[in-house]
């Protein structure tokens, strides 16, 4: 293979080099891929180090975009970010933080989500904050509708204007009972940033308790925040007057490792990945097990690959945690074309998380998407109006063609079912991937993928 594009991404602007690649498939990814920290938590716990009075360490920090993005994000407010002396640890220092100028906040218009989660810290800082248009992948509407209410309870003014939104506290930010419409990780974390350092005691409920979230309640009681969870989603933070630095290591990525997980089952596979643990995998792995995968997990890490039966079919509904996660279904939907029967995945988190599936058509996949979802005596999750089902006929050949990423995952299941495809395929805008897949390029080359990087 010929490696031209993989080249290290500065800053917002990323080169557009390594945007298209041309793959030939058919052969199974075997060998080992490392996973780093969570592209859910690094980024997060790089925004709570504006909330120190000293410097912080993030280790096993991702060299992917969205860490690049909140890196120059946090630099244009004064944090002086420094590579540590461990491989991948960032130091993180706030003392000079400072406001920002429009323009250098607008130019992160529109290159990540993360962004809205500098509200709380920022008023916190300098009782002022900017937040330009937001991006992120397109899978739906995504409105931060909670995440401005959650700020107008801990009685932040909120100004809409058309290039941004103004937010101010003029009288500091006070404890709030809030109870979120949804398990919303963002508005989840929004709360957790923005409670810490507020006067008096929050309670949040209908709190979403990914392990991600966990990790960043773990970085911010390091730092000295007070917070407590009790069953049933609920979450109490008393504020407090000052909190220092953390160090920390990210918890591993786990929507990368199940990815890896699930190109070993399409591409009947065998990949180890190292840093992926058991217990935040729980519910994939059983899934997993059901489809026909087998896994062995070691204190290093996991060994995906396929069983000694056919793949067989199963129905996995989306669904915040302990659920089974909205970002693990792309990938393996790409295995379910192999499996034999007829599967169903229902995605209840996000209304566009399937615009990845007409491309595997298009490969010879028979994928029936129902717009409105299905009903059935077998589901667990409450219907929500948003939701979508898709139908997988399998098992089906697939054969190379032509096709460009529509999201970060959805772009990863287009590469893996290009690898999985006989023939060869074009695959553009994969540069989309390297948002979230760290080394993406040298991955694929240490499991065997035969490709070119073309554009
Ligand atoms: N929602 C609202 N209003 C809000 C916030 C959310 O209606 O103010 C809705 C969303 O539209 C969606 C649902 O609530 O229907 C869940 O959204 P959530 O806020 O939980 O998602 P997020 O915080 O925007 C994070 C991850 C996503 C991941 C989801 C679910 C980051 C940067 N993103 O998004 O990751 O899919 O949680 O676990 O942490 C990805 O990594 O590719 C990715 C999209």
């Amino acid at each position: 293979m010929t490696l031209l594009g993989d080249t290290k991404v500065a800053g917002a602007s990323a080169s557009r080099s390594g945007e298209v690649i041309q793959i030939r498939g058919g052969r199974p990814l075997r060998g080992q891929v490392d996973v780093r920290g969570a592209k859910n938590l690094a980024t997060k716990a790089m925004v709570a180090s504006l909330l120190g009075e000293t410097p912080s360490t993030l280790r096993d920090v991702p060299d992917i975009r969205d860490v690049e993005v909140v890196r120059s994000l946090l630099e244009v407010h004064g944090v002086a970010v420094s590579e540590g002396e461990e491989p991948g640890s960032l130091i993180l220092d706030p003392s000079a933080a400072k406001s920002a100028n429009f323009e250098e906040i607008d130019a992160h218009a529109g290159s990540s989500r993360i962004p809205i989660l500098f509200c709380g810290p920022l008023l916190h800082l300098l009782g002022q904050a900017f937040i330009p248009d937001l991006g992120g992948c397109r899978i739906g509407d995504r409105p931060i509708d909670f995440h401005l209410d959650a700020l107008r309870a801990f009685g932040a003014i909120v100004d809409k204007q058309p290039s941004g939104i103004r937010l101010s506290a003029p009288e500091g930010l006070h404890g709030a009972d809030i109870e979120l419409p949804y398990p919303s990780v963002g508005a989840t974390e929004q709360v957790l940033l923005t409670a810490v350092r507020a006067n008096g005691v929050t309670e949040l409920r209908n709190a979403a308790i990914e392990p991600e979230i966990m990790d960043l309640i773990g970085v911010l009681q390091k730092m000295g925040a007070i917070i407590s969870y009790e069953p049933n989603r609920v979450i109490f933070i008393e504020g407090v007057q000052e909190l220092r630095g953390y160090d920390h290591r990210s918890l591993f990525d786990r929507n990368e490792a199940a990815s890896w997980a699930s190109a070993a089952l399409a591409t009947d596979g065998d990949i180890f990945v190292k840093g992926a643990r058991q217990y935040e995998m729980l519910t994939f792995l059983n899934v997993y097990r059901k489809v026909g995968g087998d896994f062995d997990i070691t204190d290093e890490g996991i060994r995906f690959r396929r069983g000694e039966a056919p793949l067989k079919p199963v129905i996995v509904e989306t669904d915040v945690h302990p659920g089974f996660m909205t970002d693990w279904q792309q990938p393996l939907i790409v295995a379910l074309t192999q499996a034999h029967g007829t599967s169903v995945v229902h995605e209840t988190v996000y209304e566009n998380r399937f615009g990845f599936i007409e491309a595997l058509n298009q490969m010879g996949a028979d994928i029936v998407v129902h717009p409105r979802g299905l009903d059935g005596p077998y589901r667990r999750v409450p219907r929500r109006a948003l939701e979508q089902a898709a139908v997988i006929t399998g098992p089906t050949p697939l054969r190379g063609a032509d096709i460009v990423v529509p999201d970060l995952r959805g772009g990863y299941s287009h590469v893996i079912a290009a690898l999985t495809a006989e023939g060869t395929s074009r695959v553009s805008g994969v540069g989309i991937i390297r948002r979230g897949y760290e080394k993406f390029f040298e991955k694929l080359t240490a499991l065997g993928a035969d490709f070119d990087v073309v554009g």
